[in-house]
């Protein structure tokens, strides 16, 4: 609640609202306030409030002002900047009953500055950075302009073939719940109604992640156990920490669209969960239910949708077409209406917009001179967040750090390509701010070594490939070959390691490979840059691949080719300065996967907490009726929780200060980490809950508290994690929440795979 001093409104903050009116209830009073306000507002007005409308530049932005000053738009996307914003506020507030409209924008990983993907952010297990990533967002999106984030994005992801697996924070309840906790206190600050914060709308509600078979927009099925253990505690989680929206999910659930399901939009997140905010369609997901085969035509879409509660329709057409029709009928009740319009008068109230329509617009006199200067950036912040976020995932022989010495053969088509750093929903970052790898080693290396470049090979060999990613809906095409035959660019790339001391090879994805829309049937670096890397080790000079990528792929060929492997994600405005600070060792990585590398796509789903079987695989026991893949190793190539320090660290001495546990009681659990090589570092201390015996079958393992912390070479620390019973809840058959008595497993591990374990009893 915002609490205003009276005298402000009397002094004028008044003038641009309704609330004008003598009997206007004071603006302090939410509830009143929206109450008396809906109840001035004519059918037309309160549908215009529904409708969120998509900005392009190609829109007569007269004919969408009228619109806005007849009532007719509640809110806006994609657009940005004081001085494209006002002229709409202005209009609104030439509207009869002068109600603001809000901006919105997807700020998912830095507005100007772009920091890592999602799933980068994730691998840094770190909460002050990860806070860092959503207070800058916040501060840069409300300097351009806008009030409102569709972020973060908390789908769980166990199926890398999915595209926006990079949107997200990879497979874990856990981490992502923490995560996503994180940026919406960190978005929204000390309320969405401050003119540096944003508000938070969390997405997508619900499942998303599961599509099947990885493919963007497919069916999602899902038992309830699943569901309420799983997949759904970080849209929870982060509607706890305050989030003021959910945005809700294209797919269907158990054969439901989400966008038409009563029991997700209400039973569940309004009246089981107590969710007081707005909930906002996804792009055009209301007529979509018309190919969903759930409604007959935009009428019954527009129908189902407000009924099942979703209060705002983004891209609207229908909402503005049929509800006045179906309000005329009786089909939808006055009732129906006014609770939607309530949920979005009420997310305004909380962004401060009744107070000050131009909270974040400002006065003309405060509009920046250029929106997209560098002054504008926070670099340090995102080098600083970047470095955090690679993963050393292999490293033979110590060839990392290199030396900053000699002659390093920069080679690969990711090794200068500003656009990709960025990665996929990079808001408005501009790719002439990116710090390419090729730029951050020329830097580090300037007057020291010398960096020899070429670019080896193109993204793709596969024109249709290629084709599809320029038709992404990127503003212009993103992937521009080199004409040249591959040959030719592998020979360039071979004379120029040829001449090296060591070679450092930029491959992977492109970021339109990790996008909406772009799922794949397989997980492996393409072909050409495949040759590439083959030509590469045959030189037989030290071959380090820094991979750019944004899901996890499959390497298990590439490992072998390579001496070290560096993951980096799509590491952001910085991301240049970041890797190469990592590859010289001015920082010493410390990134732990937040999701499993597969050795292959055939593995797929493979995640680290899947529940126990009768039949596990035992390692080293072919053919004995286990549960296995009988053509090629089983288990991840990398699992859950992994990564590489230059340092080694050690755990010893896992204590736990009792056997048994008490209901309501807590239990310590104490490690000793050490750092037994010789450079400071950070790691990751997992600690994993395995429920031995329940009245389901519950995982193997499960993330339940984790520290991140720095020793200095050869200091150790002694940690202590407290367990509770909370800990040790799931909801079971009968979708309860308990802990079950019996024995647990407590593991800790620098991953999720080599852990060292201790048991108590829950009494
Ligand atoms: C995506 C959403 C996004 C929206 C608006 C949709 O295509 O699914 O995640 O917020 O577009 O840009």
């Amino acid at each position: 609640m915002i609490k205003l001093p009276l005298l402000g409104l009397a002094m004028g903050l008044v003038s641009h609202v309704a609330l004008a009116a003598p009997s206007a209830p004071p603006l302090e009073d939410k509830a009143a306030f929206i109450d008396h306000l809906i109840g001035q507002m004519s059918v037309e007005e309160k549908i215009g409030q529904l409708r969120l409308i998509s900005i392009s530049p190609e829109m007569p932005r007269e004919k969408i002002r009228e619109e806005i000053a007849a009532g007719r738009i509640g809110g806006t996307f994609n657009s940005r900047t004081a001085p494209e914003n006002r002229p709409m506020q202005d209009a609104a507030l030439r509207s009869r009953l002068k109600i603001p409209m809000f901006f919105a924008y997807d700020t998912l990983h830095g507005e100007r500055t772009i920091f890592p993907i999602s799933l980068g952010l994730a691998a840094t297990w770190d909460m002050d950075a990860i806070a860092k990533v959503g207070r800058t967002s916040a501060i840069e999106a409300s300097a351009d302009a806008l009030d409102m984030t569709f972020a973060p994005m908390v789908d769980i992801a166990r199926d890398p073939r999915w595209g926006r697996t990079s949107e997200g924070f990879g497979e874990d309840t856990y981490l992502t719940s923490k995560i996503g906790q994180t940026l919406v206190r960190a978005l929204q600050g000390k309320s969405p109604a401050e003119p540096d914060s944003i508000m938070a709308i969390v997405k997508h509600f619900a499942l998303y992640g599961a599509v099947e078979g990885g493919r963007d927009y497919n069916t999602v099925d899902m038992s309830l156990p699943k569901m309420y253990n799983d997949y759904l505690p970080p849209y929870r989680a982060s509607l706890d920490a305050g989030a003021g929206g959910v945005m809700v999910a294209l797919n269907s659930i158990n054969g439901v669209p989400a966008t038409a399901d009563t029991w997700l939009m209400n039973d569940l997140l309004r009246k089981q969960w107590g969710f007081k905010g707005v909930t906002i369609s996804d792009h055009g997901a209301i007529q979509e239910l018309i190919r969903h085969g759930v409604a007959r035509d935009g009428r019954e879409a527009a129908k189902l949708a407000i009924k099942a509660g979703i209060d705002m329709s983004m891209n609207d057409t229908l909402y503005g077409q049929e509800l006045p029709g179906l309000l005329k009928s009786g089909e939808v009740t006055q009732a129906e209406l006014d609770q939607a319009v309530r949920e979005v008068l009420g997310a305004k109230y909380d962004m401060g917009l009744f107070k000050d329509p131009y909270v974040r617009i400002g006065k003309p006199d405060t509009d920046l001179k250029d929106y997209y200067g560098e002054d504008r950036l926070h670099r340090e912040a995102a080098r600083d967040v970047a470095r955090r976020s690679l993963v050393l995932l292999e490293n033979r022989d110590q060839t990392l750090p290199l030396k900053k010495a000699g002659t390093i053969a920069l080679v690969g088509p990711l090794a200068d390509a500003p656009i990709d750093m960025m990665g996929s929903w990079a808001a408005d970052g501009r790719p002439e701010h990116s710090v390419t790898v090729r730029e951050g080693l020329r830097r580090a290396t300037e007057g020291k070594a010398k960096l020899v470049y070429a670019r080896g090979s193109n993204i793709s060999g596969d024109k249709a490939i290629v084709d599809y990613l320029n038709f992404l809906n990127f503003a212009a095409p993103e992937i521009v070959d080199d004409p040249r035959p591959a040959a030719v660019l592998i020979d360039e790339a071979v004379k120029a390691a040829r001449q090296s001391d060591v070679v450092v090879a930029v491959v992977g994805e492109s970021r339109g490979m990790s996008h909406e829309s772009s799922s794949r049937t397989t997980l492996e670096i393409p072909a050409v840059q495949r040759e590439l890397i083959k030509a590469l080790k045959a030189t037989g000079k030290p071959l380090v691949l820094v991979l750019m990528n944004g899901r996890p792929l499959s390497i298990a060929w590439e490992r072998e080719q390579a001496d070290a492997i560096l993951e980096t994600w799509f590491s952001g405005t910085e991301g240049g300065n970041a890797i190469a600070d990592v590859l010289f060792g001015d920082y010493n990585p410390s990134g732990k996967l937040a999701i499993t590398f597969p050795r292959s796509v055939g593995q797929i789903p493979m995640y680290y907490n899947h529940l126990s079987i009768g039949r596990p695989y035992t390692p080293g026991k072919p053919g004995n009726y286990t549960s296995q893949y009988f053509e090629e190793p089983n288990g991840p190539l990398y699992p859950f929780g992994y990564g590489l320090s230059y340092s080694q660290f050690e755990l010893s001495d896992l204590a736990l200060s009792k056997t048994a546990l008490k209901r309501g009681d807590t239990l310590q659990a104490e490690v000793t980490v050490k750092n037994t090589g010789t450079f400071d570092g950070e790691t990751v201390v997992q600690l994993y809950v395995q429920d031995v015996s329940a009245s389901m079958s519950r995982p193997v393992k499960e993330l339940k508290h984790f520290q991140k912390v720095l020793l200095k070479a050869g200091e150790a620390r002694t940690l202590t994690f407290a367990i509770s019973e909370d800990d040790l809840k799931f909801y079971n058959g009968q979708l309860q929440h308990v802990a079950e008595p019996g024995q647990f497993n407590v593991q800790v591990g620098l991953d999720s795979q080599a852990v060292q374990q201790q048991s108590f009893e829950l009494l």
